[in-house]
């Protein structure tokens, strides 16, 4: 068999060690080596070899809302940004609530998708739970939707405890309706109450299954669920942003951004290894939707989710095991796709990304391949991966991206062996 090696300085096992990453013709990682003997050499030297991205928490939008991106533009700008896993959010149109909805997305995903990608079933009062367990291992709930929240103890129940539980947990009865005409004002409508009462009401329908709570915003929400047996995520916005920024009204974002000392509390869980997950929730919406009376909650950021935080590696302020632990290894082990991405060892999938921490740029919106054309992190510093690789092909090369509508493959399908459903 025919075994290509790439050589770089390699994280494997929590450390970047200097190896080769011995690749084979279907592209499974077949070692992590100091030397592989007879193989082609591909020489990545002083460059690092990471594990590629999962981002647990993308809104691509297709079907229903193509105007503001698709799962071919989002799946480009997932790739440029060094995330070979999605994991799609179900509030498309159709809602992905049934095995008919589930089918359409799929089709569209397999046709347009350059990334391997998982599709998120919805739970809401007419979803058919029984019918999205046959087909996914991931649920998505929105509690605020949700009048009374109680009526989800019955829906828990069926729920088997191997299935992924993501939930945004902001409460019903504390959200107030009203205008906005600022991000002070949307943090009032969505005070950071919300969020803790949401999270300590989905901790207690929940108990016991495979709970993630979606991108905590708050310091008390963090506190409260720090020493609790789930997992829970971190955006980007939430800890880069603050509400005091001048950001209306591109920075109107569920929940919302909050205040400095969020931040300074996000980043001091991020140090300490606290955070479980990292993911961006790009969520993209049209400049004329955002600069409307009223502005919709959301901001893309799957192409700038990894490259911001590189940054952060570089000045030696985070480390990269860190970093990849949040954003590839954990979400392996939550989708049920440990072994098979999230790290690179022997057997899984050669999902990987070459980074140079020297090739620093700034953030441009040419730079980025969303249908919205905006960024809220214009101008600040970015290094993306000069490779990316997704099963072994190479889609990224010398920084150049390569079209591949097709390439990405459903995770939980019968060509991902172990997970025939
Ligand atoms: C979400 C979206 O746009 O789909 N927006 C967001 O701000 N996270 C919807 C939502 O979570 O309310
Ligand atoms: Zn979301």
């Amino acid at each position: 068999m025919s075994i290509v090696a790439y050589s770089g300085k390699i994280l494997y096992r929590g450390n970047l060690v200097d190896a080769e990453l011995g690749v084979d013709e279907e592209g499974i990682i077949v070692g992590i080596r100091k030397h592989f003997e007879g193989a082609r050499r591909v020489s990545f030297s002083g460059k690092l070899i990471i594990p590629g991205a999962i981002d647990i928490h993308v809104h691509f939008r297709d079907p229903g809302y193509t105007n503001k991106e698709d799962f071919k533009t989002g799946s480009m700008a997932a790739l440029a940004g060094g995330v070979t896993t999605v994991f799609d959010m179900p509030n498309t149109d159709p809602k992905i609530k049934d095995l008919k909805s589930f089918k359409k997305k799929l089709r569209i995903a397999n046709k347009k998708s350059t990334v391997d990608f998982g599709i998120y079933g919805g739970i809401w009062p007419n979803s058919n739970i029984k019918e999205l367990l046959s087909v996914t291992k991931a649920l998505k709930i929105y509690l605020y939707e949700w009048s009374d929240p109680n009526a989800l103890e019955n829906i828990a129940r069926m729920i088997p405890n191997d299935v992924l539980i993501s939930i945004h947990a902001e409460h019903p009865n504390m959200i107030k309706k009203g205008e906005y005409w600022s991000l002070d004002d949307y943090n009032k409508l969505r005070p950071p109450e919300a969020e803790i009462e949401g999270i300590k009401a989905s901790l207690k329908i929940f108990n016991g299954k495979k709970l993630h709570i979606a991108h905590v915003s708050t310091e008390s929400g963090l506190n409260y669920l720090i020493s609790k047996a789930v997992t829970f995520e971190v955006t980007p916005h939430h800890m880069l942003l603050n509400k005091d920024m001048n950001l209306w009204p591109y920075g109107v974002v569920n929940p919302p951004l909050r205040s400095k000392s969020d931040n300074d509390a996000l980043w001091r869980a991020f140090f300490r290894g606290s955070i479980p997950v990292y993911a961006s929730d790009h969520a993209p919406h049209e400049i004329d939707e955002k600069e409307s009376e009223n502005p919709p909650p959301g901001v893309p950021g799957v192409q700038e989710a990894l490259p911001l935080m590189l940054v952060f590696v570089k000045e030696g302020i985070i480390r990269i095991e860190d970093l990849m632990t949040m954003y590839a290894y954990i979400p392996a082990v939550i989708t049920g796709l440990k072994g098979l991405k999230g790290s690179l060892e022997s057997g899984a999938y050669a999902d990987f990304l070459v980074v140079d921490l020297g090739n620093e740029v700034r953030i441009k919106e040419d730079m980025l391949f969303y249908k919205c054309e905006w960024t809220i992190y214009k101008g600040l510093r970015a290094i993306f991966p000069l490779y990316v690789f997704v099963r072994g092909e190479a889609l990224v090369e010398d920084g150049e991206v390569n079209e591949d509508p097709g390439f990405g493959k459903y995770v939980y399908s019968k060509d991902f062996k172990p997970f025939i459903i």
